[in-house]
């Protein structure tokens, strides 16, 4: 498939089968901001569980953390988003366009002429407050970890955890991007699933925390099959690297827009942060080691973007199968949105339905998550489930009836093969 159409084709199918929308439409669209369908929500969900049990559930070293959006917005003068978060740009005085300068003269866009250069903040500002006169500033926030760190005493002094140990944390972040594009890649709404490592202040302890946990996220989606050819790591060079940052590479994607893109960052952030909120609220986060010295810990980051794995996931799984004519996407089976769709052969047999209706209601009760389908012919629902990743098609016949078997469609193969009842759900589970 010619790559350069093929995010063009991921849109569309996101929005036909039920992942994708784009926001607002019925006001004519919202730029750049979507929302997540019947299907799309599953997915989301799937790959949060997966991140969760893989950095909290498996391990003893790291909890989760939940924290609020609103945050007192002196944690983001303490955090440098309020001085180092922004952009240096110039605006077209026609269309209001905004862009790097890049030294030029006329807009882009409509040939208008162009403003001097102007400082745009990233941070998403928001009014607190009841009456327009009490109202005050305040930030949605711009990354999730601040959280983290403003509840790590909390977290010290109300669980038995002692550093080395993470806080994890999954939740939205704001940022008003000058350029939001490729779908759902650059948004200025997005979701973040962010693990903040506390280390004793080493540098050697340091790199070797940080290569650890470049692999175990690298690790995180091989496992859940993304082509190991499309992935690798790429560090930042001085200039790019934010103003936290000691250390920072990008779990990078090659994608079919712009090729390389970066979908993850892990960052040694020193303790610029714990010791710039200890500066700022004037309370001492420091900790306590066993032989009495006070240290500012500091921190290995993991900060992966929800939406931007989703739209990897999906350009990694979105499969053209020309002999049989059908796009499938081979999802990994713990992220699929549908388990099994069941299908009576024809929608207007009654023994079909009522056999068919046995047979979901017994994979619901065993804990799949199936999906009926009775409309039109068994070809279109087979094309639907694989447009949706759904692993295996279960229909139910005449012989069903007669020999008490279904037939299971594989949805990578399209292979065929009868099944005794009794034995679906080993079958599936397996
Ligand atoms: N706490 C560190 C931090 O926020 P970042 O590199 O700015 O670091 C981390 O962001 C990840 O969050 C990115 O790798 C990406 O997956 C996701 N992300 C950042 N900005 C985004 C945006 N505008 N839209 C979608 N995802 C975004």
């Amino acid at each position: 498939m010619a790559d350069e159409n093929k995010l063009e084709k991921i849109i569309s199918l996101a929005k036909r089968r039920g992942f994708v929308y784009p926001s607002s439409e019925i006001y004519g669209g919202y730029a750049s901001v979507y929302d997540y369908g019947p299907r799309g929500v599953e997915l989301k969900n799937n790959i949060k569980k997966s991140w969760w049990n893989e950095m909290v559930y498996k391990r003893a070293d790291v909890v989760g953390l939940d924290s609020a959006i609103f945050m007192h917005p002196k944690t983001w003068e303490a955090s440098g988003h309020v001085e180092g978060f922004s952009d240096s740009l110039v605006e077209c005085k026609k269309c209001h366009h905004r862009f790097k300068s890049d030294n030029q003269k006329t807009c882009p866009d409509c040939g208008g002429e162009l403003t001097e250069e102007k400082n745009f903040n990233l941070l998403v500002e928001a009014k607190m407050g009841v009456t327009d006169e009490a109202k005050s500033k305040a930030y949605l926030r711009g990354e999730t970890c601040q959280g983290i760190y403003l509840n790590f005493q909390n977290v010290l002094n109300s669980t038995r955890q002692k550093i080395p140990f993470g806080i994890a944390q999954i939740g939205k972040a704001f940022r008003n991007e000058i350029t939001p594009k490729n779908f759902i890649f650059r948004t200025r709404e997005f979701e973040q699933m962010e693990m903040q490592f506390f280390i004793p202040p080493d540098k050697k302890l340091a790199q070797e925390t940080f290569d650890y946990w470049k692999q175990e996220r690298l690790n995180w989606y091989l496992n859940l099959g993304i082509d190991s050819k499309k992935l690798r790591f790429r560090e930042h060079t001085n200039d790019e690297r934010a103003h936290y940052a000691l250390a920072a590479e990008d779990i990078e994607y090659n994608t079919p827009f712009g090729g390389w893109k970066e979908f993850e960052g892990i960052h040694n952030r020193g303790d610029w942060d714990l010791s710039r909120h200890s500066k700022y609220s004037g309370k001492d986060l420091g900790y306590l080691e066993p032989d009495g010295t006070r240290v500012i810990p500091w921190i290995i980051e993991t900060s992966a973007g929800v939406d931007r794995a989703f739209l990897m996931f999906l350009l990694d799984s979105y499969k053209h199968d020309k002999d049989k004519n059908r796009i499938y996407l081979s999802l990994h089976k713990s992220l699929v949105p549908v388990q099994v769709a069941v299908f009576p052969l024809l929608g207007n047999k009654l023994e079909l339905i009522s056999k068919a209706k046995e047979v979901f209601d017994n994979l619901v009760k065993q804990g799949f998550i199936a999906e009926w389908d009775d409309r039109g012919n068994i070809g279109k629902r087979y094309y639907s489930q694989d447009e949706i990743g759904t692993p295996h098609c279960v229909t139910i016949d005449f012989d069903t009836l007669e020999k008490n078997e279904v037939t299971v469609r594989d949805r990578d193969t399209a292979i065929q093969e009868k099944v005794s009842i009794d034995k679906l759900v080993k079958y599936l589970k397996k």
